[in-house]
């Protein structure tokens, strides 16, 4: 079984690469979800870095936009707010601009001042006394969830681990009814589906979900804001001033970002530091000798996947970027997924390595005023996911091909069949 997965992973990687290399730069289109879905995207960007690291798409199904791909050129537009703006009226934070009747406004897709005054309302949440509090319930909800694991069977790490331990914590976090916490997961699938990918089966199908989401949290605010503040996000916005007056859409633009920011990322980051660490036999090796490197493996791990491939932004204003200039108006992507590979600032950075020096430089949590507010929740609960699982288990084996996210944005995985024995 294993042997025939790693054949047709190679002979995957071969054709993408004679593909990649045979295609003119003009008609590159690495946003493409298939090659994330199917893991092609890697010549891709090897080829934009080295031959045209600003490169201009034209050729594609969605409207044309300019692909950043070197560490240090992603960092100027991460950190350039005057120049590059999030605001979603003007398309967003994704490759595509948000589809009509979405534009739901939350900070992630705010300018200055409107997004620090709202994202002030909810850092209180990550704070280390409050994450030094959170550690001890997420330790003990881990040891649950990894204790009631079937032995010597397959099973779907994604569904039984991943989701199950971020869905929780996002419960946690909202203070929402813990029975149905799995409508948290499937709000946060809905909200970033593409049409392709099976996940709703309609535009109606989806307004339809969305709109029960937002029914039960208007609901849920309706009690917050008339009741004594609570170490809840929702109390906290019920009870801030920059927030206590959004109004509805904002409220559900928030309340998605959250959602999504909480879920996808650390779900998809924990599945894909199981295979990282099973393609990587000699780091799993070097991790049970030495518990310890957890603390580097993390940041590795967070770089390693890059569980959002891309942020998007749009000039203000004519700018110069790679030789290249760019429009006012133009949409700019910032590969992340690519910087993190930029050989120029990170030493062999195909390779995954877990004690590597310096592994917290890398691009997956973003820079400048949108830099993630969860990043230590989701450094945290990964670390906690580890040691409890040294502690518990010899080895957990990959035993089938994952199946990836078809998007260019959540880069992540349905499903990974394991086995532990
Ligand atoms: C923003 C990645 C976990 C909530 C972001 C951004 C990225 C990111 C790339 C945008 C940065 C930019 O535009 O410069 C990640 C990764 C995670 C993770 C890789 C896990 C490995 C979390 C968690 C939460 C969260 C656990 C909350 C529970 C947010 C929010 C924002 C954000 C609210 C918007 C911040 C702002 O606009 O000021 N995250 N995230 N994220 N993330 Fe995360």
């Amino acid at each position: 079984m294993h042997g025939t997965i790693e054949i047709d992973n190679a002979a995957r990687q071969r054709a993408a690469r004679e593909e990649a290399y045979a295609t003119p730069l003009s008609q590159f289109h690495p946003g493409a979800p298939r090659h994330f879905r199917d893991d092609t995207l890697w010549p891709w960007f090897e080829r934009l870095r080295a031959e045209e690291p600003v490169h201009y798409c034209t050729n594609a199904p969605i409207a044309p936009y300019w692909s950043v791909t070197k560490y240090n050129d992603i960092m100027h537009v991460d950190t350039s707010h005057q120049i590059f703006s999030s605001d979603s009226t003007l398309g967003g934070i994704s490759i595509r601009d948000a589809p009509q009747g979405y534009d739901w406004p939350s900070f992630i897709a705010m300018d200055e001042p409107r997004h620090s005054a709202q994202r002030k309302t909810v850092s209180p949440m990550f704070t280390p006394d409050h994450l030094d509090e959170l550690a001890v319930l997420i330790r003990g909800r881990t040891q649950k969830v990894l204790d009631g694991l079937p032995r010597n069977e397959t099973f779907n790490f994604v569904e039984r681990v991943s989701i199950e331990l971020t869905t929780q914590m996002l419960a946690t976090l909202f203070d929402f009814p813990f029975a149905q916490r799995r409508k948290l997961t499937r709000w946060s699938d809905v909200a970033t589906a593409l049409p392709k990918s099976m996940i709703v089966a309609s535009e109606e199908e989806r307004r339809s979900e969305l709109n029960e989401c937002a029914a039960t949290f208007a609901a849920m605010w309706n009690e917050r804001v008339n009741s004594e503040p609570r170490n809840d996000l929702l109390s906290m916005m019920a009870h801030h001033d920059a927030t206590r007056q959004m109004d509805r859409d904002n409220l559900i633009g928030n309340i998605l970002l959250l959602i999504v920011g909480g879920n996808d990322t650390t779900r998809n980051t924990m599945t894909g530091s199981v295979l990282a660490l099973n393609q990587n036999p000699d780091q799993f090796a070097k991790l049970r000798a030495n518990p310890a490197l957890i603390d580097t493996m993390v940041p590795e791990v967070i770089r390693w996947q890059t569980p959002l491939a891309h942020m998007r932004r749009t000039a203000l204003q004519d700018t110069e970027l790679g030789g290249k200039t760019i429009k006012k108006g133009d949409r700019v992507v910032m590969w992340y997924v690519s910087g993190n590979r930029d050989d120029e600032v990170i030493e062999r950075p195909n390779e995954f390595i877990i004690d590597r020096k310096r592994a917290k430089i890398h691009l997956s949590f973003g820079f400048g005023i949108h830099r993630c507010v969860g990043m230590r929740l989701a450094e945290l609960q990964l670390k906690i996911v580890w040691e409890e699982m040294l502690k518990r288990f010899e080895r957990i084996e990959v035993v089938g091909e994952p199946k990836r996210v078809y998007s260019s944005f959540v880069k992540g995985y349905e499903s990974l069949p394991v086995r532990i024995s």
